[in-house]
């Protein structure tokens, strides 16, 4: 395959570090933006999302951007913090924590604050990603299901990954080593079945 040139459509640092790596082997020069676009996220769903931020980016620098809409889902919180994963701690719902010392420190408190004494302990990881250029767009979407811990193990990854453990695993997502989270993360998954569909259109992509 050809190399694609793709820019990111994030700041967020772990993410970043994340599609390189995961990206950059399969053959693709991924561009990290050269300034900070704030992006409303205003959809209702992960998709649309990350379809308002590749938008965005393509419009701002006009290079094929690819963005990643992702979050953790809780069954017992009712789907929650969803879409909302970034800025829990700051939602009314369930009470508002400080961002302190960290907004992820902040998240991770209210999650395990909001699951103390729940026996249903079901959660996921959802990522949809959106490459989009011209008028055209490409998506796809990855899941890791897993549980929620009941305190932080591990000092790795990013976000919630402290208190996530996936299913099979005898450790947190962030006590993994960056090659064994890629193979079973939702941004792995969607990221790779994204690239598939990349390919067969490489020719056709500025
Ligand atoms: P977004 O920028 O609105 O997509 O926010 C995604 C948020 O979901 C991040 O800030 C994290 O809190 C959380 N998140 C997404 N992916 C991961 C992951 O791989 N590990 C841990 N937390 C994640």
């Amino acid at each position: 395959m050809e190399k694609v040139k793709l820019l990111v459509a994030t700041t967020n640092k772990g993410k970043l570090k994340e599609i390189v790596r995961i990206l950059a082997p399969l053959g693709f020069e991924v561009v990290k933006p050269p300034h900070k676009l704030e992006v409303e996220e205003t959809g209702e769903t992960f998709l649309e999302n990350a379809y308002l931020k590749a938008k965005a980016y393509y419009e701002e620098f006009g290079l094929p951007s690819l963005a990643d809409d992702s979050g953790l889902v809780i069954e017992a919180l009712g789907g929650y913090p969803g879409v909302y994963s970034s800025r829990f701690y700051s939602l009314e719902i369930g009470g508002r924590e400080s961002p302190e010392p960290t907004e992820s420190e902040a998240n991770i408190r209210k999650v395990l604050r909001l699951m103390e004494g729940e026996e249903n302990r079901r959660a996921k990881f959802v990522a949809f990603v959106v490459l989009y250029w011209e008028d055209k767009g490409l998506m796809a979407q990855g899941e890791c299901e897993g549980e929620i811990l009941k305190e932080k193990r591990g000092e790795k990854g990013f976000g919630y990954d402290p208190i996530f453990k996936p299913s099979g695993m005898d450790r947190s997502m962030a006590e993994l080593e960056p090659e064994e989270k890629d193979k079973l993360s939702h941004r792995g998954r969607a990221l790779r079945r994204l690239a598939s569909l990349i390919e067969p259109l490489s020719s056709r992509l500025p």
